[in-house]
């Protein structure tokens, strides 16, 4: 995953340094984001991509979802590795354009786009906006016809009915939850067609294309395939309907990765081949002209990009009722940096790096500094017997929805992010203080 080494006496490096380095530079908690590692993955699933829709005779762009994570250094990494940046909010629109990314490498999603964000995606000339329901159709369309100017690029969400992903919360394509226009149609148009349709009937809209995201962390690639064929046949039917052929399709994001040792995370290159060749059979049968794709990969580029280092406090046995102890071992962070265990019961992997630990592991578990008992960072993790407070604990994976969740419970400041590369390290977002929080404080 990152580009972490282990050296015989114990010592760790990510990026080439070393994390006690990293610890007494930046202090405890911190993410760490390894520079190449990252880019890699940009790269990967780009060429993956490419080489794959190339085959068929479709291009295809890729668009990392900021959402994962984002800073100013981000957007200019993914952007250096030719990929484009999806937003969800004004704010992330805002980041990505300090980057200098240009706004026709842009998207906005958000199923409640406030007037502002609206007219801030308008200002940007972002390449698309997507929308996601009849009443947003009018508001985008509104908001160009009162400032003048080109058509906005627009493209629909739709929900496919196909059920992906790792947890209810992120799963998002199947009926009963709020994204996206439905495509199942029990009587007259579904919603889905009736969305395009209102898209091409006002002037100041121009109907990109079809965007449709089945959930997230999918290490089952099935549900693509069934998702990018409803959203194909769509397009047919509305090119039945209207002659219009839209010019592009987005299949979403949600690529799965590995948290703990032994897991597998999708593989780009096959899902790439296995996604095109199932879009080229589709359209075969539909006999439509291939259209151009698009894909919004976010925790699959930036997630094992990322670990946190933490800071052991106290270690506590505890006996449990069948007998066996496990050790609570607490660190300086906790859910208001990583919520994911205790959102999603997410699981992952924890290390004593820094030093020659004992061989001999005690059953633990790894849990914040906060003030509740499901503030949990690691549920079950076996560590070395002798661990004790001081030790530096790394927590794997953590790029992908650590600090973009984070939070001040407890008027805990945020950790910063800090970017590793060729053995040298930088802060890309400070640490926040304790007078950051209090001057939001007006008594
Ligand atoms: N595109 C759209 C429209 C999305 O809603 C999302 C994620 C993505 C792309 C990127 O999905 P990814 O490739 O990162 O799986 N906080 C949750 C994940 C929420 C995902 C929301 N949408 C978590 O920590 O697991």
């Amino acid at each position: 995953s990152t580009g972490v080494a282990r050296a015989a006496d114990g010592s760790v490096t990510v990026g080439g340094v070393g994390v006690r380095t990293l610890a007494s530079q930046h202090g405890t908690p911190a993410y760490v984001l390894d520079e190449a590692d990252l880019r890699a993955r940009a790269r990967g699933y780009r060429r993956a991509f490419e080489t794959a829709f190339a085959e068929i005779g479709a291009g295809i762009d890729v668009y990392y979802a900021g959402k994962a994570f984002l800073s100013v250094a981000v957007a200019r990494w993914v952007h250096e590795e030719g990929l484009r940046v999806d937003t969800a909010t004004g704010g992330e629109l805002a980041v990505a354009l300090r980057a200098g990314i240009p706004g026709a490498h842009l998207g906005l999603h958000g199923n409640n786009k406030s007037d502002a964000e609206i007219a801030r995606a308008l200002d940007a000339g972002v390449g698309r906006i997507i929308v996601d329901s009849l009443v947003e159709v009018d508001r985008v369309a509104d908001a160009v016809a009162a400032r003048g100017g080109a058509p906005a690029p627009v493209m629909v969400r739709v929900t496919t009915g196909v059920h992906a992903g790792g947890h209810e919360y992120i799963s998002t394509a199947h009926e009963d939850q709020k994204f996206g226009l439905s495509i199942a149609s029990p009587d007259g148009d579904s919603p889905a067609m009736q969305g395009l349709l209102k898209v091409l009937a006002r002037p100041e809209l121009r109907l990109l294309g079809i965007h449709s995201h089945i959930g997230s962390q999918i290490l089952d690639p099935s549900g693509f395939e069934v998702a990018a064929r409803a959203v194909l046949t769509l397009r047919a039917r509305l090119a039945e309907r209207t002659g219009v052929q839209v010019e592009e399709v987005d299949l979403g994001g949600g690529y799965g990765i590995a948290y703990l040792p032994g897991e597998v995370a999708l593989d780009p290159d096959r899902i790439a081949k296995d996604i095109a060749g199932s879009v080229e059979a589709s359209n075969a049968e539909l006999g439509t002209a291939l259209p151009r794709f698009s894909i919004e990969p976010g925790r699959a580029i930036v997630g094992p990009a990322g670990l946190t280092l933490y800071t052991v406090g106290t270690v506590k046995p505890v006996r449990l009722d069948d007998g066996r102890t496990r050790t609570y071992v607490s660190v300086d962070g906790g859910m208001s940096d990583n919520l994911r265990p205790a959102l999603y019961g997410a699981r992952y992997h924890a290390e004593v790096v820094g030093r020659r630990a004992s061989m001999q592991t005690v059953l633990a578990r790894v849990v914040g500094k906060h003030c509740e008992s499901g503030d949990i960072v690691v549920h079950e993790v076996q560590l070395p017997a002798d661990i004790r407070a001081g030790d530096l604990l790394a927590v794997a994976a953590t790029g992908a929805y650590g600090r973009s969740m984070a939070s001040n419970y407890n008027h805990v400041p945020r950790p910063p992010v800090v970017g590793v590369a060729k053995g040298t390290s930088r802060v890309l977002v400070r640490r926040e203080t304790e007078d950051d929080l209090l001057a939001l404080d007006l008594g």
